[in-house]
């Protein structure tokens, strides 16, 4: 696993401050015991001491890394606000302490350090191991909260907020719900897809549309003056479409964010909500939440997840961003999708009477995408405190669901159709997914179900609202790779020069 430039100076600095704390123990202790004992003789006591120190120090520095590294002290992300990373250094160094002080009774092979020095080295390595992490988070704060603010002051209520990528599935009622509100709203999108899902409000005295990519700094810098918040949803979405064009998807969802984001917390537009995904967490037997391990199987989840430990790094007194980590998504918006799960079955129910299943194990979390919606806005209009620097799942516990029982589901409410099960899913993820910390801090509740998703597709099938299901517009990947719109994965590159010259020295 490679260390980045950041983590391996972190390691080298615990290295220094472990020995520190040891050889102070060491000298304390030796100091202790010629003052309290007229009979030692100092040259000999010094010669012993030194021989334990040279000889142990190894271990204890080894084990307290090792701890913290076990324990994710070096990660990236802080999954763990930083009161609970101080309470797991406290107890990496105790369990270290332990280990290191009665290793010697079980292996006797270097001179026993007094159980003095090993205390008073607990004490010593504790104060300097927490203390220095104290003091730069604290250092941070101040130097954040001296920069100066030039566009927006951090706003506690947004009124004015950028969208990026809002004329999308999930961008669309995002739009169409802060109107509502009496937001004024600016978006920037590229428009990859048409323009048929803003078409209808583009006349909104509070909306402002600015046709742009967002890899373009100009356009950001445009885009940001007068904004009290940002809401990014622009991305290459889907693990297909973005294995079309590994570059382009990376500039878009990874590189451009990392821009935005350090454009943002430039101008001092605190509050940043960024869409991301419960694909993050790949496959696993485990329900999980915020914190659980993440093992993203495509290059989609594998942006999303880089972005977020990128936009959690920035956080800061004049940055706060938060992170909503979608589950799949399901339901009609103006801007339909036909590539999720739950639309597309129940289309092939409707048009071909046949819902077929791949493999039908693996677990999958579904939102409907008028709550994903919601749960943009109920991150924009909470208290900045409770949603700074914090990740959230967002769904609900009870739609977690079996691709097998999405397809019986889907079958209950279209008996007609026959339900086929066939062979194995080349797409690997699997995951139940907590949605415990959304409800319990933003009050989150779902307000559809599956069933009512299956249903207004069902509908909208039926009464002509959508056509041909098939239709590329409908479908991400199919519409980047056909002929005609092939261009859009040519669209000029910021940084075409810079990709093509770091691939050259790779
Ligand atoms: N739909 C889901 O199931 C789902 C699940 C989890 C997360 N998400 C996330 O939610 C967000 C929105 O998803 P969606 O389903 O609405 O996607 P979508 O594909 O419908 O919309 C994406 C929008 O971003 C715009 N866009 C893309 N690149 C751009 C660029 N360079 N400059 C400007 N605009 C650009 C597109 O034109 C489009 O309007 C994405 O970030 C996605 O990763 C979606």
């Amino acid at each position: 696993m490679a260390i980045s430039r950041s983590v391996g100076t972190r390691i080298l600095a615990d290295v220094l401050m472990v020995n520190l704390g040891l050889l102070s123990a060491f000298v304390i202790r030796y100091v202790m015991v010629i003052v309290s004992s007229s009979s030692t003789d100092p040259n000999v006591l010094f010669s012993s001491y030194s021989r334990q120190f040279l000889a142990t120090s190894w271990l204890l520095t080894i084990v307290i890394v090792g701890l913290f590294q076990g324990f994710g002290v070096y990660h990236q992300v802080r999954a763990y606000r930083q009161r609970f990373k101080a309470i797991v250094i406290v107890q990496a160094i105790a369990i270290a302490h332990l280990i290191y002080g009665f290793s010697f009774y079980f292996v006797a092979i270097f001179p026993l350090p007094p159980r003095g020095v090993v205390l008073l080295s607990w004490v010593i390595c504790t104060v300097l191991l927490t203390g220095v992490r104290i003091a730069r988070t604290a250092f941070r704060a101040f130097e954040e909260s001296e920069r100066p603010k030039t566009i927006a002051a951090a706003s506690a209520q947004p009124r004015h907020v950028l969208v990026i990528g809002g004329a999308g599935y999930i961008g669309s009622l995002v739009l169409r719900r802060l109107l509502d509100q009496g937001y004024h709203i600016r978006l920037v999108d590229v428009l990859m897809y048409g323009d048929a899902a803003i078409q209808d409000i583009y006349s909104h005295p509070h909306f402002e549309f600015i046709r742009g990519d967002f890899r373009h700094i100009e356009t950001i810098v445009r885009a940001l003056v007068g904004m009290d918040a940002v809401i990014h949803l622009g991305a290459i979405v889907g693990d297909p479409a973005c294995a079309i064009d590994a570059d382009f998807s990376t500039e878009i969802n990874l590189i451009a964010t990392r821009v935005l984001a350090e454009a943002c917390k430039g101008y001092g537009i605190s509050r940043f909500i960024f869409a991301s995904t419960c694909s993050v967490y790949g496959a696993s037997d485990l329900t999980l939440d915020e914190r659980s391990a993440l093992k993203p199987v495509s290059l989609y989840a594998q942006t999303k997840l880089d972005s977020e430990r990128i936009l959690l790094e920035l956080a800061g007194a004049t940055f706060a961003p938060t992170i909503l980590r979608f589950a799949t998504i399901y339901g009609l918006s103006p801007r339909p999708r036909f590539d999720l799960v739950v639309n597309l079955l129940t289309a092939k129910a409707v048009r071909e009477g046949k819902i077929t299943v791949f493999g039908g194990d693996q677990w999958r979390p579904f939102v409907h995408v008028d709550d994903a919606a919601y749960a943009v806005q109920l991150a924009l209009q909470a208290p900045l405190e409770l949603v700074k620097g914090e990740i959230f799942n967002v769904g609900s516990d009870s739609q977690n669901y079996t691709i097998t029982q999405i397809g019986e589901l889907i079958h209950r409410l279209i008996p007609d159709a026959q339900l086929v099960q066939q062979g194995n899913d080349i797409d690997k993820r699997n995951y139940r997914v907590s949605f415990a910390k959304i409800a319990r801090l933003l009050h989150f509740a779902p307000r559809h179900t599956v069933e009512d998703g299956v249903r207004e597709i069902q509908a909208a099938l039926a009464n002509g609202q959508i056509g041909d299901y098939y239709d590329r517009a409908f479908n991400n990947h199919s519409f980047l790779i056909s002929e005609d719109n092939a261009a859009l994965l040519r669209l000029e590159s910021p940084w075409a020069e810079r990709l093509a010259v770091s691939r050259l020295s790779a």
